[in-house]
């Protein structure tokens, strides 16, 4: 066999099949939407908030916010929607990540951003409307370009916000924000990042700056936690919910169209029935239906088959669960996973006393396990009278358990 042509076959073989399905290509892509929005359904209220929140900015009061939901609902999409909306308006904008931990990298990454992201051209050269101030521009773009380099830099604290500042006063004009978004943000409700946050007191009350976070739903919790006064710093806090029905077969169908071949009727290659089932049990998590129909595609797609309906999507969704759930158990301890497997045994749902007995430990070693799997999201809590059932996640029933006793919830 020759290994070139091979490929070439597999590789046309796949185009055949996606075509027996209509599609020209799979359009369940779980990239976040970028400035392409022909995709984006929904969040009217969102995208009003952060309207009011730009025009409010743009007229001096500025309103640091927070946008917050869970995984997959559509933050980073935000993030984006924002970021090319803004630009469009001749703003500043960054794109910064929640990596930094010290003041002083968080200040190097925000200024090279402004730099390269509005200041500088591809090729290096400035751009013609802030020629003026070019020395001094170039001074600091050559310093940051170096910083990389093993080469030391002599360019301390002071001196990078004093540059900073004389970018935002002197450079930028005023009628224009500087907005800084800060994806996963999570990541700054670590200890480590009590003196960044301490620095932000301060930073998030200049004059022409604007900040969007994004983060898990208790972000603000997390955050205030590490340091107490941020709360009055990002007052807004703009929660993102999941997507209604007829928003969530909108994604569907909008995305479908743009893959579909000439004469394919709207939903296809899925049944009715299959989309149904989508929406139904994807909660109105976008990356949820989208990672199902995707799926459900493949599978179609290594059977050969032309129409996907119910129980293809049983089995992508089946299939997720199990990757997610090998994933939870590989982020277990060793007693947390010994736990949720002896929970498996006992049918999928125990109490901590039938636990304890069951793995001849103390109620209450059993008992803090459990806990810490339940502040993670892995099992729930149920009360039955007296008694307080622990229950896996879907998730972990459907790797643990698998198929054949799944419980209809
Ligand atoms: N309003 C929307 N319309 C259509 N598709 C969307 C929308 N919001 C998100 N998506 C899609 O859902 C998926 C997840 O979105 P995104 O990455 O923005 O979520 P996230 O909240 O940032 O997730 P994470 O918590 O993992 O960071 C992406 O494929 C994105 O294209
Ligand atoms: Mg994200």
């Amino acid at each position: 066999m020759d290994p070139i042509e091979f490929i070439q076959k597999s590789a046309n073989s796949i185009a055949s099949t996606m075509h027996k399905l209509k599609l020209k290509y799979n359009p369940f892509s779980e990239k976040p939407i970028r400035g392409n929005t022909k995709f984006f359904v929904g969040r009217v209220s969102e995208l009003r908030e952060i309207g009011e929140i730009l025009g409010s900015a743009q007229h001096g009061s500025v309103v640091n916010a927070a946008i917050v939901g869970t995984k997959g609902i559509g933050k980073s999409s935000m993030l984006n929607i924002i970021y090319y909306a803004t630009k469009k308006q001749g703003h500043w904008v960054v794109e910064m990540t929640a990596s930094q931990v010290t003041p002083r990298q968080f200040l190097i990454q925000l200024l090279y951003n402004i730099l390269t992201e509005n200041l500088i051209t591809v090729s290096g050269t400035i751009k013609s409307d802030y020629m003026e101030h070019s020395n001094r521009i170039l001074d600091m773009y050559r310093k940051l370009n170096n910083y990389g380099d093993k080469v030391p830099i002599h360019y301390p604290r002071e001196r990078i916000e004093r540059d900073l500042e004389y970018l935002i006063n002197e450079v930028k004009s005023h009628d224009k924000l500087c907005i800084i978004l800060i994806d996963e943000a999570d990541q700054f409700a670590k200890k480590s990042c009590l003196s960044l946050l301490q620095f932000f007191h301060s930073f998030l009350y200049e004059e022409g700056i604007l900040t969007f976070m994004a983060g898990s739903p208790t972000l603000m919790d997390d955050l205030t936690k590490i340091s107490p006064p941020i709360k009055d710093r990002i007052p807004k806090i703009i929660n993102m919910p999941p997507l209604s029905k007829d928003e969530s077969y909108d994604l569907i169908r909008r995305r479908l169209e743009d893959a579909h071949i000439d004469g394919a009727e709207e939903f296809e290659p899925f049944t009715e029935t299959a989309i149904h089932k989508i929406v139904e049990e994807c909660d109105g998590i976008p990356r949820k239906i989208i990672m199902t129909c995707s799926e459900s595609i493949s599978i179609a797609i290594r059977n050969g088959l032309t129409k996907i309906d119910e129980k293809v999507v049983k089995e992508a969704m089946h299939s997720l669960g199990i990757s997610v759930g090998h994933q939870i158990l590989n982020h277990l301890t060793p007693a947390q996973s010994e736990i949720v497997r002896a929970m498996s045994e006992l049918g999928g749902s125990a109490t901590v006393t039938q636990l304890a007995e069951y793995l001849k430990k103390s109620p209450s070693t059993i008992g803090t396990h459990l806990s810490d799997i339940y502040e993670m999201g892995y099992i729930n809590k149920e009360r039955d009278g007296n008694n307080v059932y622990y229950r896996l996640s879907k998730e972990l029933r459907d790797v643990l358990i698998g198929e054949e006793d799944e419980l209809e919830m």
